[in-house]
């Protein structure tokens, strides 16, 4: 295949904004008579940066998944670059370097971390593609977002390809603490990569902190609060925004009717118990998916809950399935469900409703409508905005939140009942207590989380950050030239 496409090949296109991420924000789809076709991809990036992509005839370069070679092509007014992979790089650059040494370093090292030199070279290769195709899109003077620990090393070989670019870095998942980050045999490499922007966005502020930290240290820059002085008379900043949701759309689609009618089937289906807890989440171990469920397993077992009143609903997203942590986290859940459903489930009445799978945004508003208390309980997450989405669905100002401390969504979502999901006893005693709060309780809580993600949502996350970057003085980007 060639190509997939409705649009028209436009090898030579030129574009003002350009958006540089692992993955192209469409999904490929197989009709029912074999043609393929692009679904745009479930998330808040697409949906927030799609209108400005498409008000400056913006373009958005990343990998399709596989390993087919895809022309560039237009859809509803943005174009779509595709960067092409081989087996072999999927393997180094995407399963091993990206989420098996970067990936679990990053989240406090909840996995062991991998470091293989053959990784690390398919890393630097693939990080040149990206930042070479970026360069030939991109307008002179124009500016250039690229995402994530997939492509750190773009900045500063972009800035080398193009210093008449705006560059702008953003981190969605944490940037760890310096004592684990030193671990990395590229670390000098990675904060150099990263200090070719001209902005770098973190999710915390702390995140921001540690980074401005290790430069000072590692790098030897001079850096005053979120400024970094290189030697050549750029500065470059490291701030936190953090992400959100398009939160408008979220609870717009939870107040349909078919939303609303399919929450109470939900509910009907499940035995109409009198709590509902949910987990939805991508199916890895940073998650602390196995923490809950274990929790809840206990909670059962104490007889503080029963099958009769209590279910947990727990989805888990098919993720990274051919990296060997994500084969066992899935196979150690499966007997952990296997195990509590077997001691205390009934007929009719499972303990718990395992979903090894993913579901279209409106059968995701409906569980969020049908759930009681929401459980979100990660060892390290960037931002999750699971926990926003919960909060943006629950039109009625009702429903429990539970949220771990490590979420970066803990610093904006105050009213949650916050929990460190490393502490059994305190897990279990938090999912009891969110699970009894009387209802005055609840409002009074949601109501301040409601209006918190109502205000902040990923169309502000992305005006910021752009903002920001537009206004990074000319001069400074000039001074790099030459
Ligand atoms: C996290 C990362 C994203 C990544 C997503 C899905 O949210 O921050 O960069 O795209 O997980 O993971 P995948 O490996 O399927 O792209």
């Amino acid at each position: 295949m060639t190509t997939a496409s409705s649009g028209q090949p436009a090898d030579d296109l030129q574009a003002d904004l350009v958006i540089v991420a692992n993955r192209l924000p469409v999904d490929r789809v197989t009709e029912p008579d074999g043609a393929q076709s692009w679904r745009t991809s479930p998330g808040g990036l697409v949906t927030a940066l799609e209108p400005v992509l498409r008000a400056s005839g913006g373009a958005w370069i990343g990998w399709a998944g596989g390993t087919d070679h895809i022309e560039p092509f237009e859809r509803d007014g943005v174009h779509l670059v595709p960067v092409q992979l081989d087996d072999q790089e999927i393997e180094e650059f995407y399963e091993g370097f990206s989420n098996a040494t970067l990936w679990p370093l990053y989240h406090d090292v909840v996995a062991p971390p991998q470091f293989h030199r053959e990784w690390w070279d398919s890393y630097v290769r693939v990080n040149r593609r990206f930042a070479e195709r970026a360069a030939q899109v991109a307008t002179e003077g124009s500016t250039v977002w690229v995402q994530d620990y997939q492509l750190q090393l773009v900045p500063q070989m972009l800035r080398e390809l193009r210093p008449d670019l705006r560059i702008g870095f953003y981190l969605h998942i944490p940037f760890p603490p310096t004592e684990l980050f030193v671990q990395l045999p590229w670390r000098r490499q990675i904060l150099e990569g990263l200090l070719g922007a001209d902005l770098i966005g973190f999710q915390t502020p702390g995140g921001a902190a540690n980074f401005v930290r290790l430069v000072r240290q590692r790098v030897g820059h001079r850096t005053k609060s979120s400024s970094i002085y290189l030697p050549d008379g750029r500065v470059v900043r490291a701030r936190s925004f953090p992400i959100s949701i398009d939160a408008a759309g979220f609870e717009e689609l939870a107040r349909t009717p078919g939303v609303e009618e399919r929450a109470k089937e939900i509910r009907e289906a499940l035995g109409s118990p009198e709590h509902v807890f949910l987990g939805i989440d991508r199916l890895d171990y940073t998650k602390g998916i196995y923490a809950r469920l274990r929790a809840f397993g206990e909670l059962l077992r104490d007889g503080d809950l029963t099958v009769e009143d209590a279910v947990f609903v727990q989805v888990a997203t098919p993720s990274r399935e051919r990296v060997e942590e994500y084969r066992r986290l899935r196979d150690e859940i499966d007997m952990l469900v296997g195990r509590i459903n077997g001691v205390y489930g009934e007929i009719g009445n499972p303990a718990i409703s395992y979903l090894h799978s993913s579901y279209p945004r409106e059968e995701m508003a409906a569980l969020y409508r049908a759930a009681d208390v929401m459980v979100v309980t990660p060892y390290r997450d960037g931002m999750n905005l699971v926990a926003k989405e919960y909060v943006a669905c629950r039109v009625e100002e009702d429903g429990a939140l539970v949220l771990s401390e490590f979420a970066g969504a803990a610093h904006e979502l105050r009213q949650a009942w916050l929990v460190n999901p490393h502490d059994m006893n305190g897990l279990k005693s938090v999912l009891l207590a969110a699970s009894r709060a009387t209802a005055r309780d609840q409002t009074r809580r949601m109501r301040a989380m409601r209006r918190q993600v109502m205000e902040h949502d990923v169309k502000h996350w992305a005006d910021t950050f752009l903002g920001q970057l537009s206004a990074v003085p000319v001069e400074e980007t000039a001074a790099s030239r030459g």
